[in-house]
């Protein structure tokens, strides 16, 4: 009898404690001292490890720490984990609110803040946390369930026995990241640069000790069902949820655009008063039935858009100025900074543009700047502080090019001054960087360190050297300081790349003012790279979204002696440069129609696949609806594959996915 007495004591325990963790850290309400809940979890902790018959896992004691995994594991996520589109301005919230309501009439609108941590999913089975992961690709995550339960706000158990998933934003709030970096500094240790990279790296812990002992927090924004908590709008989901236990963000509920670009701009207003990092404001259509109608793009949902802040503005001084030669020669002035902290990353570059830039605001070196990343990405120097100069002298561009000291070149009507000499290093190499690049002739393995090296050593001097690689396998091995199987793989690549598509190679020769789009014209008017190269400006000029810019460039390039020599080197060499997407009218497996995938694919990654078929005219979509043409279905496809079964959707293997890509 005494055993049945034990086990009840640890439930009450468990269900005692679990109820204090919601008070303090949910409702941040604590009804016990702090000596008090140390007391109860002992207790539990002593009488767990004397009858380890009865500790189970949603005991609070779990969140203690104390595995330690050898790895992560992968999770596939049942439904994927998209990303939001961002706004930036008012107009942007105005133009995402016509697009809904073209396709869907007037609608409310829920408006969050957007904590800046990483995003999480929990599964729960009849109210038992059962594994929480990461968002990772968006497709397949890892398994972080023994740090997540450390984590004291996520309920370990439900007050329903609720089985779904729900998903939120992991992070440190702020006054935690303060006082670890302080305990981290007084230790001689690294702090850390933001609340984000501590929680990232606090979760992405083998040891759950260390994750237990950074103070870390969840906030609930979603869950994958609305109808599992008889929900039909997002504000009511939240409710729902809130009941059931979890931390969440309560939205805000807006009936029109203005109520919502307000609300936006309350929240922005409040930024610093939040006790977590935010950097913006997350506004969804608040009628969840209408989520499918509305519908996604392969990243993200149509129906939510993220607002993000102003990009904030930091004090830095210019250390120096330096030029860089593009691929084309173009110059461009960087402005080397005093490194500086903006928004979670440290900047210690900016470009300057060109010299009119620079002139137009006066930059010189030893100034103090006022800088902010541009479209977050970008730094750029919004203005200098005048008042804090001494003797700075003005800016004196460079004449000659810094790496090859040619004397450089500024065009009638053009900002942009250029280093004339073909055989130019820096060129040579920026040039071979951009023809291997993705979007170009896109050759995995080859990139800009490896093209550096093997420039350095000689072994590549321009483009169709790629292609003579081969020709100096065991030099490469020796010399290359690269690992065979490396070097072979790279080999393989290259050897691929000969039959890429003629508006790859076009975009990947890189000439002035030829971008992705006017590559993909030319190449389908012309065909192969021969007809090309005896296109006359006229010729060019009758394609559409080709004028007078691209078509000279094109003709100049093509009359070039040396270009010449290059392209004919390239053909002898094996390349084909013909247009290798099929007309339009003729390529019936793709264009027009909306593929899902699903599952994993084994010799593609799903952006490649979703890349492929979207330029061969398809459209791909995340999830299936009556509008789905074809269903993808990688291994261990689950729900999906049975919902387009249902609908009667064509279902495609991935063998016949690159059948058919190949045809
Ligand atoms: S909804 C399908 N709501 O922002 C859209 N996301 O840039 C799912 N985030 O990956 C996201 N606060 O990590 C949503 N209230 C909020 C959010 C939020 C922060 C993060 C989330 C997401 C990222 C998208």
């Amino acid at each position: 009898m005494i055993f049945l007495d034990v086990k009840k004591r640890i439930e009450q325990l468990k269900e005692r404690i679990n109820r204090y963790d919601y008070e303090y850290h949910v409702l941040d309400n604590p009804s016990i001292s702090d000596v008090d809940y140390d007391q109860l979890l002992h207790t539990l902790i002593e009488l767990e490890r004397n009858h380890p018959e009865y500790a189970t896992d949603d005991s609070p004691t779990r969140r203690v720490g104390g595995t330690v995994l050898d790895g992560f594991e992968k999770y596939e996520h049942t439904i994927p984990m998209l990303s939001l589109s961002n706004a930036f301005n008012e107009e942007d919230l105005r133009a995402f609110n016509q697009r809904i309501v073209k396709i869907v009439g007037h609608v409310d609108y829920a408006v969050e803040q957007k904590v800046d941590g990483l995003a999480a999913t929990l599964h729960y089975e009849k109210g038992k946390l059962l594994t929480a992961a990461t968002r990772g690709d968006g497709s397949v995550g890892e398994d972080i369930t023994h740090n997540v339960v450390t984590i004291k706000s996520v309920p370990l158990r439900l007050r329903e026995p609720f089985t779904g998933e729900v998903r939120g934003e992991i992070y440190m709030p702020k006054a935690a990241f303060a006082a670890l970096n302080a305990a981290r500094e007084s230790r001689g240790e690294p702090r850390f640069k933001n609340p984000r990279n501590a929680a990232a790296g606090s979760i992405r812990q083998l040891d759950s000790k260390v994750a237990a002992k950074r103070t870390l927090d969840m906030l609930i924004y979603s869950i994958t069902d609305v109808k599992s908590v008889e929900a039909q709008s997002q504000t009511e989901a939240m409710k729902a949820l809130e009941k059931l236990g979890f931390k969440v963000s309560l939205p805000m509920h807006c009936t029109t655009i203005d109520d919502v670009i307000n609300a936006v701009l309350s929240i922005e207003s409040k930024r610093h008063d939040y006790p977590f990092d935010i950097d913006g404001a997350v506004v969804k259509v608040n009628d969840t039935t209408l989520y499918d109608k509305i519908g996604y793009t392969a990243k993200s949902p149509k129906w939510a858009i993220a607002y993000k802040f102003k990009a904030e503005e930091v004090i830095t001084r210019v250390e120096d100025v330096i030029f860089q030669v593009g691929r084309t020669g173009q110059i461009t002035p960087v402005a080397v900074l005093t490194p500086v902290d903006i928004q979670g990353s440290t900047v210690s570059r900016a470009t300057l543009h060109n010299e009119d830039y620079i002139v137009s605001k006066d930059i010189r070196v030893g100034d103090d700047v006022i800088v902010k990343k541009a479209g977050d990405i970008i730094p750029e120097v919004v203005s200098v502080i005048k008042e804090r100069r001494t003797d700075q002298q003005p800016l004196i561009m460079a004449k000659n090019c810094p790496a090859c000291d040619s004397p450089l070149k500024r065009e009638q009507g053009e900002a942009d001054l250029y280093c004339s000499n073909d055989t130019c290093s820096a060129k040579q190499i920026e040039t071979m960087i951009h023809f291997v690049s993705r979007k170009a002739m896109n050759i995995d393995g080859v990139g800009e360190r490896v093209i550096e090296h093997f420039f350095n050593e000689g072994l590549l001097q321009s483009i169709p050297d790629l292609y003579r690689l081969k020709a100096h396998r065991d030099t490469l091995i020796k010399r290359a300081g690269f690992g065979e199987k490396s070097i072979d793989k790279m080999l393989k690549h290259i050897e691929k790349s000969k039959s890429n598509s003629l508006e790859q190679l076009l975009f990947g020769l890189g000439i002035r003012h030829v971008g992705e789009k006017a590559s993909k014209t030319i190449a389908k008017a012309f065909k192969t790279i021969d007809n090309v190269k005896t296109a006359t400006q006229e010729d060019l000029l009758d394609l559409p979204d080709v004028g007078d810019k691209i078509a000279k460039s094109v003709v100049e390039y093509f009359q070039n002696r040396e270009k010449r020599t290059m392209i004919d080197d390239l053909l002898a060499l094996g390349i084909e440069g013909k247009y290798t997407g099929l007309d339009e009218t003729h390529d019936t497996n793709f264009e027009g129609k909306t593929f899902v995938l699903t599952g994993t694919l084994s010799t593609l990654s799903r952006s490649e696949a979703s890349e492929r078929i979207e330029a061969r005219g398809g459209k791909v979509s995340s999830s299936v609806s009556s509008q789905t043409s074809v269903l993808i279905a990688g291994e261990k496809a689950g729900s999906k594959l049975q919902k387009a079964n249902n609908l009667g959707i064509t279902v495609w293997d991935e063998k016949t996915l690159r059948d058919k890509l190949n045809q």
